[in-house]
């Protein structure tokens, strides 16, 4: 099983709102045909999720107030729309892309996975569909709802599936250090990297927050990898296990 994570950063422009990036998407497509082994896709919601989630404070949880509950339905309109088209040009390649929304698989409690109901996907892949979720926002026992990221759905799954590998597709060439990439990230130097980066840069809380994601796989040592998803063929090379961006194992 693999579990691969199409950034929000390469699908979408983050820098405007309700912007997709088509061709990104479509060549994710042709590679995705071109793998021979179960996948469960997940995508990020970028320019699309970002804006309303922000503008409404969904994240924070329902407060009470009707401008929070409608904000918490609007941002599902956004993230939906996005993943319909997403799953779209998937469809119109030839790739059998299924979409399941997290808010309906997954119930959270203080902004952790804490229920799962696998069946429908379970269900999906035994039909040889590839799932495709997305970051979302569902409901939470503590807080009434708040933002499920696509990063933590995806460690989630590689544990519940144990995963022979996550990749996380971003729109640069994985982590990078003075402008270039650094090629291998052992499990247990990923919190010294988290710091060095929220050092590093003002208002990028994505990355150090993927890393420690990922770090909670570090019992399992399935290797990760961060690619560039803008770059064609990046994605098969991952898969094959060739070198391209950062390699993180113990
Ligand atoms: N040291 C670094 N190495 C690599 N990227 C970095 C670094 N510091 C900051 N970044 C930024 O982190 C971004 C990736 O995180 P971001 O959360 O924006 O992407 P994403 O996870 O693909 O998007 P989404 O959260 O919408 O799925 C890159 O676009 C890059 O600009
Ligand atoms: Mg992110």
């Amino acid at each position: 099983m693999l579990i691969i994570k199409a950034g929000g950063s390469a699908i979408t422009d983050k820098s405007t709102p309700y912007t997709i990036r088509l061709e990104v998407i479509q060549q994710l497509a042709e590679q995705l045909r071109e793998i021979q082994e179960p996948i469960i896709l997940t995508h990020g919601v970028g320019s699309y999720g970002h804006p309303p989630a922000r503008k409404y404070q969904i994240g924070y949880g329902f407060d009470g107030t009707s401008e929070r509950r409608m904000g918490f339905l609007l941002t599902h309109y956004w993230v939906d729309e996005l993943s319909q088209r997403f799953t779209k040009v998937m469809m119109d390649a030839n790739v059998p892309a299924g979409r399941l929304r997290p808010t309906e698989l997954f119930v959270t409690e203080n902004r952790r996975i804490a229920t799962f109901f696998p069946e429908p996907l379970e269900r999906y892949l035994d039909m040889g569909i590839i799932p495709v979720l997305h970051g979302d926002g569902p409901t939470d026992r503590k807080q009434g709802f708040c933002v499920l990221s696509s990063d933590q759905i995806a460690v989630y799954l590689a544990r519940y599936f144990q995963a022979r590998a996550v990749i996380f597709g971003m729109d640069v060439d994985g982590v990078l250090e003075n402008g270039k990439t650094v090629s291998a990230i052992a499990y247990q130097d990923l919190p010294d990297w988290q710091q060095k980066i929220k050092k590093s840069t003002d208002a990028s809380g994505g990355l150090p927050k993927k890393l420690g994601e990922i770090e909670t796989l570090k019992d399992l040592n399935i290797p990760v990898k961060i690619i560039n998803l803008l770059k064609p063929g990046t994605l098969l090379e991952a898969v094959k296990g060739e070198a391209t961006g950062t390699h993180i194992s113990n």
